[in-house]
């Protein structure tokens, strides 16, 4: 990320799920706060009629598209599983990389039992408080943690805060890995492993080898790589699977899924009109701490 700057590629997702609410019939994924929440450039796209015209058509929605699914779906499913956790009893969020996530504005007085953490980078997350207050009181189960993963471990972050290491607790790590080098990542959940208790789990979204796309998926990744360049948030971390699934079962990990962009788009996408899918550029993977 570029110092000083908060994050453009999360007011990018931002305005993706907003389009997605404005524009989808059947939306898979619903944030009504995220057009509010994103930058007012994208604001301004997402209001010309032109832009909303192109970003809506079946030529958009078979190419490009790809992210709004990638960005949608991967919401829809961390809190599809965020929902079971809560139902088993957890009591902690950590939406690490929290971005411009509305969890905390959609569902925290839904949920007044569970405690919230938002881990981000400080100059994103100051961005994001701003913003926050715009829309009243922030609500008093919401925590903001602040992190800079290159920097810091996140067990160090979070013990600066109220989490409670002995209960059981839910990460969710969406959009972040891509842009972090794949060391960083694999340190991460390592930190994630020494602070969380046995049972917690962990949902996240990585990037696979790009040379293993071909056709729309590979020029869709080249330009998502391009665009994210420029917004001097380059891609970095990219993983193959079987390698990921050794290295965090030696951290102490268990995985419970790894559902490819396939798979995701037969959950979430399946026979859409509107063609919309998931890109098979990136997976999400579930874990859990033994
Ligand atoms: C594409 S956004 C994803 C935001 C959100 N999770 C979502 O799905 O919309 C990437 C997030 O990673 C965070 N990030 C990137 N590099 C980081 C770093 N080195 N330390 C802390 N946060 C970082 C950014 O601040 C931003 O919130």
């Amino acid at each position: 990320m570029k110092d000083g700057q908060s994050s453009r590629t999360a007011e990018a997702a931002a305005a993706l799920r907003a389009n997605h609410l404005q524009n989808a019939e059947n939306p898979v994924f619903s944030d009504p706060f995220a057009f509010e929440l994103t930058s007012k450039g994208w604001k301004k796209l997402l209001t010309t009629p032109f832009t909303v015209k192109l970003m809506n058509s079946t030529v958009f929605n078979r190419t490009l598209g790809l992210l709004t699914g990638q960005v949608v779906g991967r919401s829809r499913y961390a809190e599809d599983l965020l929902e079971q956790a809560i139902q088993r009893g957890t009591q902690q969020y950590v939406l690490v990389g929290a971005g411009l996530d509305s969890f905390t504005l959609r569902q925290a007085q839904q949920y007044p039992n569970l405690r919230i953490f938002e881990v981000d980078h400080p100059d994103t997350q100051a961005a994001k408080q701003q913003k926050l207050k715009e829309f009243g009181e922030i609500p008093t189960n919401v925590e903001f943690v602040s992190i800079d993963f290159e920097k810091e471990s996140i067990a160090d972050a979070l013990a600066r805060s109220g989490f409670q290491q002995e209960q059981a607790a839910f990460f969710s790590w969406l959009g972040t890995t891509h842009y972090l080098e794949p060391q960083t990542t694999l340190h991460t959940l390592s930190s994630i492993a020494q602070i969380a208790s046995e049972g917690s789990e962990v949902v996240l979204d990585y990037s696979i080898d790009y040379r293993e796309l071909d056709g729309v998926e590979r020029f869709g990744s080249l330009f998502v790589s391009q665009f994210t360049r420029f917004l001097k948030e380059p891609l970095k971390g990219q993983f193959r699977p079987k390698d990921l699934h050794q290295a965090v079962n030696e951290i102490g990990y268990q995985v419970i899924e790894d559902l490819s962009g396939d798979g995701l788009s037969q959950r979430y996408f399946h026979q859409r009109p509107d063609h919309i899918r998931h890109t098979i550029a990136t997976h999400m993977l579930h874990l859990c701490l033994k």
